[in-house]
């Protein structure tokens, strides 16, 4: 039988490596509840985020936080794109993930800085599914509008946005984006992507 384990959050008692849980649980939806979310749940949302991995530990990532009401959040939100405005703004929190172009160090161009900050959301994601939020991140929305209206300096460089907050009935949602809630989101066979001796030859799990 496999050994129970604590879930440190919860307390409760799991039989499954809790990463396993919260790699399922994590989905990117588009109905929010309104509920602001606790600043204690932002903080450890983003700690998780900071715990990521990065080239010369750079950790390029910077994230621009609002909240629903606040006036960076309406310079934020008229940065999407139309798609994207019919449903972001039933979501508390909107963010923007800025990524640092250069390392700090050496002034070099830094080539991993969008991979980078790709760790530092799919870890933050990854704590905020486990906190009962889930984190939609949106490529759908003009980065050189964002640079601008922000003021931010050019040794940056917007990567994503995003919206945090509880998911809520898909019925909220227009008629046009109800089914896509629904849909299940296929993921490709690992073994269609990775590859052994030569281009294109799946590599072969022996088990
Ligand atoms: C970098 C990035 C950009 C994305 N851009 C958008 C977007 O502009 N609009 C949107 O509705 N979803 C966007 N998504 C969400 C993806 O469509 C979603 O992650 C994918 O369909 C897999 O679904 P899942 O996250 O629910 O597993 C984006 C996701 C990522 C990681």
């Amino acid at each position: 039988m496999e050994q129970l384990i604590k879930n440190p959050s919860t307390d409760k008692l799991v039989d499954e490596p809790i990463v396993t849980k919260y790699l399922q649980e994590r989905w990117s939806p588009r109905s929010f509840s309104k509920e602001p979310i606790a600043p204690t749940d932002l903080r450890r949302i983003f700690e998780a985020g900071a715990t990521a991995m990065s080239s010369f530990n750079e950790q390029p990532w910077n994230i621009i936080l609002t909240h629903k009401g606040d006036p960076t959040y309406e310079k934020l939100f008229h940065c999407l794109s139309e798609y994207n405005q019919e449903w972001v703004h039933f979501a508390p929190v909107l963010g923007a993930v800025i990524a640092k172009k250069y390392f700090t160090k050496s002034r070099k161009e830094n080539r991993h800085r969008f991979y980078d900050s790709g760790a530092f959301m799919a870890y933050a994601s990854l704590q905020a599914s486990e906190l009962g939020y889930q984190i939609h991140q949106m490529a759908g929305f003009s980065p050189g509008k964002l640079m601008m209206d922000l003021k931010i300096p050019h040794v940056y460089e917007a990567a994503t946005m995003f919206v945090i907050g509880k998911p809520d009935s898909p019925e909220k949602l227009p008629v046009n984006l109800r089914k896509q809630e629904q849909e299940e989101q296929t993921r490709k066979e690992v073994s269609s992507f990775i590859f052994a001796d030569k281009w294109g030859d799946p590599y072969h799990f022996d088990e």
